[in-house]
This record gives structure tokens, sequence and C-alpha cells, in this order.
């Protein structure tokens, strides 16, 4: 049986108690969680996408990125997508099924770690917005598994809050169940994607849209070589810029 650490319980039952609830609250959640949609032609510009690319977008939401990747790419092959949440997935899979786009993704769910699939699997994974909900541990679990799934050669991708500065998405950050936790700059997740072996890592520019303006991001790429080899004990040293209230 796999221990599910409590970090992505309490993250996994806040979108869950966010997304599914009927009030004010489950409407905001179902709105934010259809704005993944807005960075898709970052990823196709960033990640270089290619119709036959098998892809992986790990902690998919609602499946909004997915679907307009769907509709912007001629994808040969299935997308995946890996989803904790019950409440997102059934999200996902509305959207999915009113776009006519269930037989071309098939959804799973599930943690960033373990990923359920097979080593040297795709060829480009991506995480859009899911890191703050980490700690450092599970997001050394997440690299490393996300080198020991991606073909060699394969793009890994991921973008996120770096620095919220802004006093209301401070508030908004800093909710009691701690599901938002840990924002990181650039130099911190390069730190942890070396340690793990990942080669040729950049930085790319996310551009915000409408009321996430305020908030700073940061955007990585990395590459598993055929000479990224997953060291022994890659546990980073993340200094945390937590928002308000933690
Ligand atoms: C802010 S939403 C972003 C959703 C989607 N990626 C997007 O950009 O629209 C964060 C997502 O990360 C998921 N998540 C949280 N912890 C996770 C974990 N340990 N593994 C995988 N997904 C996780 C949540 O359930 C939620 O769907």
């Amino acid at each position: 049986m796999i221990a599910v650490t409590d970090d992505k319980q309490i993250s996994k039952e806040f979108f869950n108690e966010w997304i599914g609830s009927r009030g004010p609250k489950g409407w905001v959640g179902r709105y934010i969680s259809n704005t993944g949609r807005w960075y898709t032609d970052m990823l196709i510009k960033e990640a270089g996408i290619k119709p036959d690319d098998e892809i992986l977008d790990v902690g998919c939401g609602s499946a909004s990125m997915i679907a307009k990747l769907l509709e912007k790419v001629d994808l040969k092959q299935p997308v995946f997508g890996v989803e904790p949440s019950e409440a997102q997935l059934e999200l996902a899979n509305r959207t999915l099924k009113e776009n006519d786009l269930t037989a071309k993704v098939d959804l799973r769910q599930g943690f960033a770690s373990p990923l359920p699939f097979e080593d040297n699997s795709f060829d480009v994974i991506y995480a859009s917005f899911i890191i703050k909900h980490f700690t450092d541990e599970t997001l050394d679990d997440f690299f490393k598994e996300a080198l020991r799934v991606l073909k060699p050669g394969g793009r890994f991708l991921g973008w996120e809050f770096a620095k919220i500065t802004n006093r209301v998405f401070k508030k908004l950050a800093s909710n009691p169940k701690k599901a938002m936790q840990s924002f990181r700059t650039f130099a911190d997740i390069k730190l942890v994607l070396e340690k793990t072996g990942f080669k040729n890592i950049t930085e790319f520019e996310v551009k915000n849209r409408g009321f996430w303006d305020p908030v700073e991001d940061m955007g990585f790429k990395a590459i598993k070589a055929d000479s990224s080899v997953q060291t022994v004990d890659s546990r980073p040293l993340i200094v945390e810029n937590k928002a308000d209230g933690y």
C-alpha cells in the first residue's frame, strides 16, 4: 500500500471541498480551475509540441489545458492526465465529454508521485500551477518520478507562482487548510532539477492573465538527457517564502 503524506491528502481534500462545494467558493474554484487553458500557447511554444509527442499533464485539474491542447495540435496519441481530486476529475470528465474528447484522453486518479506509468513513457511532461502545494519532499519525489517516466530527450516543464506580494492574493493563499504552501524561485527549482539529474535547465517567462496579474510567476524547462542519472538522495534545500498566515 502506498503511503499518502499529509500534504498530499490536505491538498486533495482542499480541492475536493473548494471545487465540489455548492456555494460561492465552489463557483470561484470551478472558474479558477478552468484558467489553465490560458497557458496552452505558452506550453506549445516552450515545449515545442509536435503531433507525435506523447504527453502527460500532472495535476491536470479540470483538464481545461488538455482540451485546449487537443484543439490546437492534432496529436496522434492520447494525452494522459494525473489528478488526485475526485471533484477535479469530475469536472475534467465533463469538459472532455462536452468537447467530444473522451477517446483522446486517458485520465488517472493519482498523485505526482508515484506516477502510475512505465519508465521512458513520455516525450513531454508538464505541471501547471501545482508545485506550490508540494513540500520539499513531495517536490523531490515528483521530479524523480518525472525523470523516470520521461523518454531520453524528453522535456519537463512547469510553472507556478514564485512570489505573492499583493495583499488580497496573500490572504487567499493563506487558507487554514494549508493547501497552498511554498513559493519557490527558479533558482530554488533549478537546484532540485540538477540534483535529480535533469540537464539543460532554463527559465521561461510566464505571462499572467486577468486577475492573476499581480502575482509573480516562474516557468522552468529541463531535459532528460541520455546521461541523466538519478542520484541516490536529491533532497533539496528550499527556502520557503510562505504567504501570511503560515
Ligand atoms: C491550481 S490547480 C491547477 C490545475 C491545472 N494544472 C491547471 O493549471 O489548470 C492545482 C492542481 O494540483 C492538484 N494537486 C495537488 N496536489 C497534488 C499532488 N501531490 N499530485 C498531483 N496533483 C496535485 C490539485 O488537485 C489541483 O487540481
